[in-house]
C-alpha cells in the first residue's frame, strides 16, 4: 500500500495548529486575597459563537450578589468578577465553553481567600507574679490562623493564633526582652516589651524629709519603670553600716508592685539620717536614698536661741518699756 504525503502533511498541521490549551482561566489576584476585597477571573475561548457556563468545584455557581458576570460581545470571552469576596468563595474555578459542535472546560484556578485577625497588630502581654512571669503573644481570629512565635531569654516558643508561656522568677534572666512575630499568609507584625530593673525617674538622692520630734514620718519610693516586673523592697537605716528595717514596733513598711513606704511613729532624735530602699525584680536592683532630719521639739522655729536668752529679751523690753512710760510722763508735765 502506498503512503499518500497529502495525508501525512495534513496531519503534521492538525497536529501544530491544535492550541495546548484554547479555553484559558486566567485572575488578576495572585495567591492570597482578602475577605471584603474584589477578585476577577477572566475567560478566553477560541470557538467562535461561545456561549460560556461557570463553576465551582465541579457545580454550577450558587446564587449570590457577589457573583457579576460580564460575556463581551466582540469576542469570545467572558468575565467573573466576586465582589465582595469572602471565605464561602474559596475553590477551585472553571469556565466551560461550548457553541453548536464544539466545547472544552477551561484550566482551573483555586481561589484562596483570607480574613485577618481581629487586631491589625500582634499582641504582646505579661503579667508578672511573686513566682512566676507569664508571657504571651496574641494575634488571635485569622483565618487561615497566624503563625505565632514568641522569644525570650534566648528561648522561642511557636504556635498559631496564640503562644503563652511560664516563666518560673527564680532563674536569672539574661535577655529580658519578649518578641512576639506574627505571620498570617505572608502578613506579618511584631511587637516587643523590654524589662528593666526597678526604676524612679521622680525620686531625689538628696532630698531632705523634715519631720518634729514626737511626729511621724512617712519615706516613700514610687517606682515608674513601664513593665516593672513585681519587685521586692527591702529598706534600711544607714548608721553608717545598714541596718535592715521590718515592719513592727515604730516601723511600718507597707509596698505594692510600684510603692514602698516606711512609717516611724513617734520619731526620735537617733531616727534622724539617711535610710535605704532597695527595689529588686529579677532583672535586677536599685538603691534609693532616702534622708531624714528631725528637729528638735524645744525650738520649733529657726532662731536657735536658748529659753534662758529667750527670757533676759522679754527682761529687756519690759524694762524699755517702763523706761519710755517714765520719760512720756515728764513730757506731758513739761507741756502744760
Ligand atoms: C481585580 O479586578 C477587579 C475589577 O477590575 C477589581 O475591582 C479588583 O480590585 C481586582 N482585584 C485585585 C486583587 O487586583
Ligand atoms: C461536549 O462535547 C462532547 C463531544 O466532544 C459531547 O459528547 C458532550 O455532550 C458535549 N457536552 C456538552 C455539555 O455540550
Ligand atoms: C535565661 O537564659 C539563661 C542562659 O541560657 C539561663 O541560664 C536562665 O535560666 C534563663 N532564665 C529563665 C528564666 O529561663
Amino acid at each position: 500500500m502506498e503512503l499518500n504525503p497529502f495525508f501525512c502533511i495534513c496531519l503534521l498541521l492538525i497536529v501544530t495548529l491544535a492550541p495546548a490549551s484554547a479555553t484559558e482561566l486566567t485572575s488578576n489576584a495572585t495567591g492570597w486575597i482578602w475577605e471584603g476585597e474584589a477578585v476577577s477571573l477572566y475567560c478566553s475561548a477560541q470557538l467562535t459563537d461561545a456561549r460560556f457556563i461557570w463553576r465551582v468545584d465541579g457545580d454550577l455557581l450558587p446564587g449570590g450578589d457577589e457573583y457579576h458576570i460580564f460575556e463581551d460581545p466582540l469576542g469570545p470571552n467572558t468575565t467573573l468578577t466576586i465582589s465582595p469576596v469572602s471565605r464561602n468563595h474559596m475553590g477551585s474555578y472553571t469556565c466551560f465553553a461550548y457553541n453548536s459542535t464544539l466545547n472544552e472546560t477551561s484550566n482551573a484556578l483555586n481561589l484562596s481567600v483570607a480574613k485577618p485577625p481581629s487586631n491589625p497588630s500582634i499582641y504582646c502581654k505579661s503579667e508578672a507574679y511573686t513566682e512566676q512571669m507569664l508571657l504571651g503573644c496574641s494575634w488571635v481570629g485569622g483565618q487561615p490562623s497566624a503563625d505565632v512565635k514568641l522569644s525570650f531569654n534566648g528561648t522561642v516558643k511557636e504556635g498559631q493564633d496564640e503562644v503563652n508561656w511560664t516563666v518560673s522568677l527564680g532563674y536569672e534572666v539574661q535577655q529580658p526582652e519578649l518578641i512576639c512575630q506574627g505571620d498570617q499568609v505572608g502578613k506579618k507584625s511584631e511587637c516587643k516589651i523590654v524589662y528593666e530593673r526597678p526604676l524612679s525617674s521622680s525620686h531625689d538622692n538628696n532630698a531632705v524629709t523634715s519631720v518634729t520630734e514626737g511626729e511621724n514620718a512617712t519615706l516613700i519610693v514610687t517606682l515608674n519603670t513601664p513593665n516593672s516586673l513585681q519587685p521586692t523592697f527591702s529598706w534600711f537605716h544607714l548608721n553608717p553600716d545598714p541596718v535592715a528595717i521590718t515592719s513592727g514596733g515604730k516601723f511600718k513598711v507597707e509596698s505594692d508592685n510600684s510603692q514602698s513606704s516606711l512609717l516611724i511613729s513617734n520619731v526620735a532624735q537617733s531616727e534622724k539620717g539617711t535610710y535605704e530602699c532597695r527595689a529588686r525584680n529579677i532583672i535586677g536592683s536599685t538603691t534609693f536614698k532616702l534622708n531624714l532630719e528631725v528637729k528638735s521639739q524645744e525650738s520649733p522655729g529657726s532662731s536657735g536661741l536658748s529659753g534662758g536668752a529667750i527670757a533676759g529679751i522679754v527682761i529687756g523690753v519690759l524694762a524699755g518699756v517702763a523706761l519710755v512710760g517714765v520719760g512720756g510722763f515728764f513730757l506731758v508735765k513739761k507741756v502744760f
